[in-house]
């Protein structure tokens, strides 16, 4: 099928290659007209594992475009994937102008029938805002059909998440939408949901606020744990072997990041509160992520006092592991109270340094991890690359002023580490 992608970040990127990978012919457009000539030169604006490849394969057998043409787009291609960046207004809300431009120019060129799909994350009822948005602009009256199709990929390996979804979601008004949705995904063989557009757009915002709701809760456990002296991995374990909780997602650690959860929680409470819903309980999750980022500041502080003129290892900047986004990163955010606190911080992250060095040029950035430990007066583990494991730690100790190490993800073997004569300090545990 002729698909296009208005809006080539994260998610439209990658849908797209993923559409072209199982043999759609995909358009994707940015209004960027850099990024456009970038992505037509191969080279992608952020680091994905596997995503350069796909997208150089697909692009070489013809099934994967480039364009800055929202008219072209709708001309050419029958489903029109809206996927342009919905991101918050200071107050928390979500700032819909992107989508409601692009509905506005498609609105300008339908001729006839296209399939308009929500694929940003919005809030509920947009796809009945830009319905009638189309409606308004559209001279010709063509018909159309609007669609909510949520995206659930979570950075570092989203071709996984969308090759093989949980589930696909498809919020449609008509048969005919449903039935089109249905052959473009027809060749991911994996099961769809149908339901209407608002609750399509509200299973997106409520799985998020869900996910950063339950690392909320294991962070609470986390924070009991240290004071009774009870092991948040075992608790964890505990729990997660009851087939009603699961044990994904109960990793605790320093708290959650990224470009979604933060926004997306923020943005749930502000919709509930319009729709006259207080959602305490997603507030509650807010401010216990806040508070794990300060009680782990509190325990480093509490073992070597004043920050000031301490060198600090921090291992980890991007916002978890296998990316390069440091977007909302707690990583930064504790490296950024360290260095106001005036110490050194020597850091080391496998992907995001050119990024983190944007937005904190004052790091010291390492070429190896190893690297960190020089002269530190402990090493803080922020951000959980598996491969910060197998640092050669014994090495690392010999630099150290003292061998006290913060793992922020509960990442290395605490009783390796304390067989090699560390002062390990874990969340929970
Ligand atoms: C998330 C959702 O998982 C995905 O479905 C959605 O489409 C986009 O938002 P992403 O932001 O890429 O994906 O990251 P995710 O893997 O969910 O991690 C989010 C944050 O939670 C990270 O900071 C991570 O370190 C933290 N986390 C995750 C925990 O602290 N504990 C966990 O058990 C899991």
């Amino acid at each position: 099928m002729k698909i296009a992608i208005i809006g080539s970040g994260y998610v439209g990127l990658t849908t797209g290659a993923c559409f072209a990978e199982v043999g759609h012919d995909v358009l994707c457009v940015d209004s960027d007209q850099a990024k456009v000539k970038s992505l037509r030169g191969g080279s992608v604006p952020f680091y994905e594992p596997g995503l350069e490849a796909m997208i150089s394969r697909n692009a070489a057998l013809g099934r994967l475009r480039f364009g800055e043409s929202v008219a072209e787009a709708v001309e050419s291609c029958l489903a029109l994937f809206i996927a342009v960046p919905t991101p918050p207004h200071a107050d928390g809300s979500v700032d819909l102008h992107y989508v409601e431009k692009v509905a506005r120019e498609i609105a300008g060129s339908l001729r006839e029938y296209r399939v308009i799909v929500d694929k940003s994350t919005v809030p509920v009822r947009t796809g009945e805002k830009v319905a009638q948005t189309i409606e308004r602009y559209s001279k010709q009256k063509a018909e159309f059909d609007v669609v909510s199709n949520p995206e659930f990929l979570r950075e570092g390996s989203a071709i996984a998440d969308l090759m093989k979804p949980d589930r696909i979601v498809i919020g449609a008004s008509s048969e005919r939408a449903t039935e089109i949705m249905k052959e473009v995904y027809g060749p991911f063989r994996t099961l769809m949901l149908i339901t209407d557009l608002n609750s399509a757009e509200l299973i997106k915002h409520a799985s998020n606020s869900f996910l950063a709701l339950k690392i909320s809760y294991i962070n609470m456990i986390a924070q009991i744990c240290e004071a009774s002296k009870a092991d948040v991995l075992l608790v964890a374990e505990g729990m997660g072997l009851d087939r009603r909780i699961g044990r994904s997602f109960l990793q605790a650690g320093v708290g959650w990041g990224g470009s979604c959860f933060p926004k997306d929680v923020s943005a749930f409470i502000r919709i509930a509160e319009e729709l006259g819903c207080d959602f305490r309980l997603l507030k509650e999750a807010a401010s216990i992520n806040e508070q794990q980022r300060e009680h782990f500041l509190k325990k480093i502080r509490e073992e070597i006092w004043l920050l000031r003129d301490k060198t600090i290892g921090l291992l980890g900047l991007a916002f978890k592991n296998n990316t390069d986004d440091t977007r909302q990163s707690v990583a930064m955010s504790l490296a950024e109270s360290f260095l106001k606190e005036g110490a050194v911080v020597r850091a080391f992250d496998p992907k995001a340094m050119a990024k983190a060095e944007q937005a904190l040029p004052q790091l010291q950035l390492c070429s190896r991890g190893e690297d960190v430990a020089q002269g530190a007066d402990c090493v803080v583990v922020a951000s959980e690359w598996e491969e910060f494991r197998d640092l050669d730690w014994l090495a690392m100790k010999k630099r150290m002023v003292s061998p006290l190490v913060f793992d922020g993800r509960n990442l290395l073997d605490r009783e390796k580490m304390t067989a090699w004569g560390f002062s390990y300090r874990g969340v929970g545990r």
